[in-house]
């Protein structure tokens, strides 16, 4: 099965992050044909500040081998290293109605928030359209969030379709239901935008100072406390297994300890957790060389699909004159 996933290269990778999406590519490598880009077009967006998005764009990248895309089991690039992608993007333009971006949540609440509507924020779903069809993956595995783009992507293609005959295959996507929405340190979705994320690769003196900020409810130290709705626990839950996760469970009910305690403890367990991926990470951070090698192979690898994609659809539109 081909699965294919972007990513934005927009600062620093939180685990809401991890499990929403990077996990589950990692996942998907072993038994499938798997698609991984940095979605630095898209970043464009948000990013304007070009020093900046170069940097992010090689982070992301550097994060993401780290954390265990494999540049020989996955094809993995930058997005603006297939250029084709925007040539797609416009081909579909002429077959997105207005309605259909203009119920995207994504853009309705962005500009709600008071972020400036333009046009690259209005017509980004058409982008992630064109970066889905033109690999035609059968499954686009993303966070609760993207899964109206997803959909708007199989509207796009149902009208090109609908022109042209079967050209694209309609994606699905695919959310890992006990993962789709990963809480923040306050309880609310943990987002870069709300401020209360858990960092992958920040420093550990940080990363203690953030789980102690973690908001719980106020039980005497003696007394049993409730789990379900812990904050705490509710995030200690993606690292433990099953085992460990009744362990918790029973130390939350004996009562005798505080929230304090079990936050030192989510904090030793998302360090060890995440420790194997430091030690590569430094590794990548010193060879960024061998970074840029791999995107470049990635290239050569997606361009290897998109081509014969792209004069297909230069065909059947009339460009290839
Ligand atoms: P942020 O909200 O921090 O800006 P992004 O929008 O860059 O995060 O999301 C990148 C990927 O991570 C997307 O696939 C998104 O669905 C997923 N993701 C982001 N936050 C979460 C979360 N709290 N829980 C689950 N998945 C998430
Ligand atoms: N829009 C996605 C996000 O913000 C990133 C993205 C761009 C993407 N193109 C994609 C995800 C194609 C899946 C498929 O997270």
């Amino acid at each position: 099965m081909r699965v294919l996933t972007g990513i934005q290269p927009s600062g620093d990778l939180h685990i809401g992050n991890y499990f929403g999406s990077i996990k589950q590519m990692v996942d998907a490598q072993k038994e499938n044909d798997t698609f991984a880009f940095i979605a630095n077009y898209h970043a464009q967006t948000s990013v304007k500040d070009g020093k900046r998005l170069a940097e992010l764009t090689m982070q992301s990248a550097t994060d993401f081998l780290a954390l265990g895309i494999e540049p020989e089991k996955s094809t993995f690039w930058v997005q603006s290293d297939v250029k084709e992608v925007l040539e797609l993007y416009w081909a579909l333009s002429s077959f997105t109605p207005m309605g259909l971006l203009e119920r995207a949540h994504s853009y309705k609440d962005k500009t709600a928030k008071g972020i400036a509507a333009n046009h690259s924020l209005f017509s980004y779903p058409v982008l992630m359209a064109a970066d889905i069809l033109l690999y035609q993956p059968d499954i686009v595995p993303v966070g609760k969030d993207q899964i109206q783009h997803v959909e708007i992507a199989r509207d796009i293609a149902i009208k090109f379709n609908n022109e042209y005959g079967e050209i694209f295959k309609l994606p699905e996507y695919k959310i890992d239901a006990k993962v789709a929405t990963v809480s923040g340190t306050d309880g609310q979705k943990m987002s870069k935008s709300y401020k209360n994320t858990v960092n992958i690769f920040g420093e550990e003196k940080k990363q203690l100072k953030t789980i102690k900020k973690i908001v719980t409810e106020q039980v005497a130290l003696e007394e049993p406390k409730e789990y379900e709705n812990c904050n705490v626990y509710n995030m200690g839950k993606l690292f433990l297994n099953e085992n460990e996760c009744k362990e918790l469970q029973e130390r939350y009910t004996r009562g005798g300890e505080g929230h304090g305690h079990f936050k030192l403890y989510l904090h030793d367990v998302i360090w060890e957790y995440f420790k194997p991926y430091r030690e590569k990470r430094a590794y990548y951070a010193a060879h960024q060389d061998e970074v840029r090698e791999i995107l470049n192979y990635g290239a050569i690898k997606a361009k290897e699909i998109v081509l014969p994609m792209i004069e297909k659809v230069r065909s059947v539109t009339g460009i290839q004159y």
